[in-house]
């Protein structure tokens, strides 16, 4: 296994998927944790498992489908993928991000991505929708950027600037059809930590106190990746449970357990709120 992929990896996984379809992709789509029934709702829908696909990390987690769904979504050609491979799970950088990259060889123009979140701005409530307006790269940070290697010239720059991740104009969209469709949305700043352990008191106060609205396991890998290759990105955070930041471990009772069971559940709330944003999104774009 190569530590890093380039151009011809890509270009393999691109072409085996290019032989199954007739249309080229637009839009991506990445379904987090519990939300992956929004592709079922893709027509002429051409379903390929991902360990079908060459290169493709497949997600082992419960409650990621792990399969790209190719079709068509109020009418815009799409590119799915149901569930996604996270760093915990034992994969590089380089393998979790690997399905943007072939996103972009096929022509993929916009990125929407959702994850579940645990919500630290005080007023969120599991079942929230928030849209991105910003990310902290927490993990980037501590040395786990994917765009870490020899540098895909033919993507982007080697210092790719990261001053706008989220498109101000599909950000702008969002908020008029959450309006339109009554779907409050919240927003705010998603940090991404490696997992899978959830946050200690303490690690909550401190992600508070810079400037975290929302905390997660995902995206900014992908995000980073989409944005050095040119790729719009839109964000979307289901808020799957509050992960509440007591002001002291010493002196306050502990505020609760958080479980993966929860993050699921609430999934199924917020999956219709999700997909009432998405395909009234993509009936704008
Ligand atoms: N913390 C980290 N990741 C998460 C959470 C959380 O509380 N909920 C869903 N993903």
């Amino acid at each position: 296994m190569t530590e890093f992929f380039s151009m011809s990896h890509f270009e393999a996984s691109a072409a085996m998927i290019r032989e199954r379809i007739s249309f080229s992709p637009r839009i991506g789509l990445i379904l987090g944790s519990g939300l992956s029934a929004v592709a079922d709702a893709v027509e002429d829908a051409v379903v390929m498992p991902y360990d079908e696909i060459p290169h493709f990390p497949v997600s082992t987690v419960l409650g990621h489908t792990g399969r790209l769904v190719m079709g068509q979504l109020e009418r815009q050609p799409v590119m799915v993928m149901q569930g996604r491979a996270h760093y915990y799970e034992g994969y590089s950088m380089a393998q979790l991000t690997f399905p943007v990259r072939v996103m972009q060889v096929l022509g993929v123009e916009i990125l929407i991505v959702t994850n579940a979140a645990g919500g630290i701005a005080p007023a969120f409530e599991p079942g929230d929708v928030m849209l991105l307006t910003d990310h902290i790269n927490l993990i980037g940070m501590a040395g786990l950027n994917p765009l870490r290697g020899p540098n895909l010239d033919a993507f982007g720059p080697r210092f790719p600037d990261m001053s706008a991740p989220y498109d101000a104009e599909l950000q702008a969209m969002a908020r008029q059809v959450a309006v339109e469709a009554g779907v409050p949305l919240r927003e705010g700043v998603y940090i991404c930590l490696s997992g899978p352990s959830f946050e200690t008191p303490a690690d909550l106060r401190f992600l508070r106190t810079i400037g975290a609205d929302a905390v997660g396991m995902s995206t900014v890998p992908e995000v980073t990746v989409a944005r050095h290759g040119g790729t719009r990105v839109l964000g979307l955070s289901g808020i799957s449970n509050v992960a509440p930041v007591s002001p002291d471990t010493s002196t306050d009772p502990p505020s609760g357990e958080t479980t993966h069971e929860e993050v699921l559940e609430a999934g199924k709330l917020l999956t219709p709120r999700l997909e009432i944003i998405i395909r009234a999104l993509l009936r704008q774009i």
